[in-house]
């Protein structure tokens, strides 16, 4: 039997049995009718394709609306509280993807105030700094400036509490420990923390004086949130938003989950040339003990770190990734070989990554939202 495995907002630990979470949480699969119905406004993302984005709540009826000239807004989030990982790309980059093809308006959540009360050891100074320097990182992928504006909780607060309170009133203490798990030593700012996350779900309904629907594709981790959001929805006279679910982006090291308590099994924005090529070198892969073994059984790459970076990310074209498989599967191409390839391609990403994230200074200060300055 599988070990345990456990996936909270703050904790993602064991071997993830994504269906078995899906579930738990009572998400709906992204089955072939949702793929070509997605297929009608522009070419399915391959994380789509892939099963990455494998699990939804509600894209049917918020599909239908957009057809009948209802846009959603798009909302996802960031908890700064570090360096920007490549795990904390995957869903951006698929929201860039939603962004363009259905060209719609974006709100970008960096919840400051949340890593400061979930993380021992960080102040509030500290996970600012960090959301500036996070931010960057989400404008150098490309959101359009005049349609995407960053919501930092410290700083939007007085436009965000008003909405928060409403929200608190509508969630018991029961509800919350049940939906999260607290018990009698967690402390209040944890408890009262969900409603900021709930907020932007509902701020464009509020700006705009009608229901607006509201459409968050983040990691699964986070539908504990939604479900509280979603809940408190109708009795607010809001619409409740639909989620688009991704499984967690992999370690190098073979863990289920990039994690930068594993700093050698993860590459960072920032990382040099140098030392990615360090990370990718010790990944853990499905290869062989020898050379020799290799060459006639074989290596497997459904276990391998390096082929579920190709397929996560670094190779788009299905037809390129059957082939890595097979050559694999054949002991035609060597570990050796495979992570030298890898280095090459996230290092050309990086490096243009780098470049953009530079540009990214001149704008994050137009796109803050309410004109905070930055
Ligand atoms: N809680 C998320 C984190 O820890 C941050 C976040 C806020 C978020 N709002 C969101 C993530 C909306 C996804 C969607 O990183």
């Amino acid at each position: 039997m599988a070990e345990e495995f456990k996936v909270t907002p703050w904790e993602v630990t064991g071997d993830i049995d994504y269906d078995r979470l899906q579930q738990q949480f009572g998400t709906t699969p992204v089955d072939d009718a949702l793929i070509a119905r997605l297929a009608k406004y522009g070419d399915v993302h391959p994380m789509v394709r892939r099963g990455i984005f494998y699990s939804h709540r509600d894209m049917v009826p918020l599909l239908d609306q957009y057809d009948k000239g209802n846009r959603f807004v798009l909302y996802t989030g960031r908890g700064p509280s570090g360096n920007t990982h490549l795990g904390h790309m995957m869903p951006w980059i698929f929201n860039k993807w939603v962004q363009d093809t259905f060209g719609v308006e974006m709100l970008f959540q960096m919840t400051d105030d949340e890593k400061f009360l979930f993380k021992e050891k960080l102040d509030l100074e500290d996970t600012s700094s960090m959301a500036y320097e996070n931010a960057l990182d989400f404008i150098a992928l490309g959101f359009d400036p005049k349609k995407t504006r960053i919501i930092l909780n410290t700083k939007n607060i007085d436009k965000l509490y008003p909405i928060a309170l409403r929200i608190s009133k509508r969630v018991t203490f029961s509800t919350a420990r049940a939906v999260f798990g607290f018990d009698d030593s967690t402390h209040i700012g944890q408890i009262f923390y969900t409603t900021l996350q709930s907020v932007p779900a509902f701020l464009p309904s509020v700006e705009a004086g009608r229901q607006v629907p509201v459409l968050i594709p983040c990691g699964i981790d986070q539908d504990p949130h939604f479900r509280v959001t979603r809940d408190v929805a109708p009795g607010m006279g809001f619409p409740k938003p639909s989620l688009f679910y991704c499984k967690m982006f992999p370690g190098l090291s073979g863990a289920d989950k990039m994690s930068s308590s594993d700093e050698n099994a993860t590459i960072y924005t920032t990382d040099t040339p140098k030392a990615v090529k360090k990370k990718v070198g010790r990944a853990f892969t499905g290869g062989c003990v020898s050379v020799e073994e290799q060459r006639q059984k074989g290596g497997n790459p459904e276990v391998c770190a390096v082929f579920k970076y190709n397929y996560y990310l670094f190779e788009s074209d299905d037809a390129k990734l059957n082939e890595l498989a097979e050559k694999c599967r054949k002991g035609e191409i060597l570990c050796g070989e495979c992570k030298m390839c890898l280095t090459e391609k996230i290092n050309v990403f990086l490096e243009e990554h780098q470049d953009k994230r530079e540009k990214a200074k001149d704008v994050v200060g137009s796109m803050t939202y309410d004109g905070f300055e930055w």
